[in-house]
């Protein structure tokens, strides 16, 4: 696909929302509103293992608009591209490392875990990162954040997540500045730097994404999700969400929520906010009966601006190729 066209939309789409709701302009845009993003979730996550440059380069060839890294830091420093803080679900590190865990309480029990933090880059350059997922994928590796930006520019954008930003700083690591740092080393540290890989950052802290803009400074688009639990009715309250416009340009709600919030999308739009609900799974499409169907409801009825999924070759780009 074209992946330029796609970029250029999401300058578009970023114009539209910021707009006042009682202009002409608005009128006009929404006539010619973008396509909806395609985010695939941790890469190709349906077909190959999550975060691996395999399930990355599977998106792209799927079409992605986004490729989404979720980032942790390794002992030494490095942002590598990971969802847990640990390694055990994804790695065959109790293999590789079998001292060096540790243990902790879970549900009455106890459970050892190998955090990301307590191992090197080059110790986690050892470990296999795919046959957990399928024997197909055995060798795999955890790319680092730099490579996963190489592997990106110029074919799609960047959805970087700041993941428990708070443990890092616990453990003296400044998460933000890491980020930005390596953003700055590709020269995609600011806004449309390069309109064939943009970038979005997002969070679930609201806190990570207000020492993004406000302390750091960064113009990049940024993106507060929203999960389930007692918050996310005040977050998207009309005053939540301006609020959150204050530190972000967007939010990515969990997919349940804007079910049960009818009208958080208008609101959302109103108040000058990108939507970009997640996640959107084969297999898991609640009452719709596919994947296809119910992102189709969420792009075309809801009028979301794009979506995480982890089938990115089921996007529906029309609302024709829903269920047919
Ligand atoms: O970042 C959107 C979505 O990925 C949030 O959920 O747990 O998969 O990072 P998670
Ligand atoms: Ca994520």
């Amino acid at each position: 696909m074209n992946q330029l066209g796609r970029t250029v939309s999401y300058a578009a789409l970023a114009l539209c929302v910021a707009c006042s709701p009682e202009s002409e302009e608005t009128a006009d845009m929404s006539l010619e509103s973008p396509a909806a993003l395609l985010v695939a979730h941790r890469g190709a996550s349906g077909y190959a293992p999550e975060h691996t440059m395999e399930a990355y380069r599977l998106a792209m060839e799927q079409g992605a608009d986004f490729i989404e890294p979720d980032l942790q830091i390794t002992s030494d420093g490095v942002l590598i591209s990971l969802h847990d803080l640990t390694l055990d679900r994804t790695t065959n590190v109790a293999d590789v490392f079998p001292d060096r865990f540790r243990e902790e309480q879970f549900r009455g029990e106890t459970v050892r875990r190998w955090y990301a933090n307590d191992f090197t880059l080059e110790e986690v350059r050892e470990l296999d990162a795919g046959s957990w997922f399928d024997e197909r994928f055995a060798g795999a590796r955890v790319p680092t954040f730099s490579e996963v930006i190489e592997l990106a520019r110029g074919q799609a954008g960047i959805f970087p997540e700041t993941k428990a930003p708070e443990v890092y700083g616990d453990r003296g690591f400044d998460m933000e500045r890491l980020v930005l740092e390596e953003l700055e080393e590709h020269g995609l540290h600011r806004e449309n730097a390069d309109p064939a890989t943009p970038v979005i950052i997002q969070s679930f802290s609201a806190e990570s994404l207000q020492i993004l803009r406000h302390e750091l400074g960064t113009e990049l688009t940024l993106t507060f999700l929203i999960s389930g639990g007692q918050e996310a009715e005040a977050w998207l309250s009309a005053e939540g969400l301006a609020e959150i416009h204050e530190f972000a340009s967007g939010i990515g709600p969990s997919k349940g929520l804007l079910l049960e919030h009818a009208g958080a999308v208008d609101r959302a739009h109103q108040a000058g906010l990108t939507v970009i609900p997640y996640t959107f799974r084969a297999g898991s499409s609640g009452d719709f009966p596919t994947v296809e169907d119910e992102m189709a409801h969420f792009i075309f009825d809801l009028g979301v601006d794009g979506l995480f999924t982890n089938n990115p070759d089921l996007f529906p780009r029309t609302p024709r190729e829903a269920g047919s």
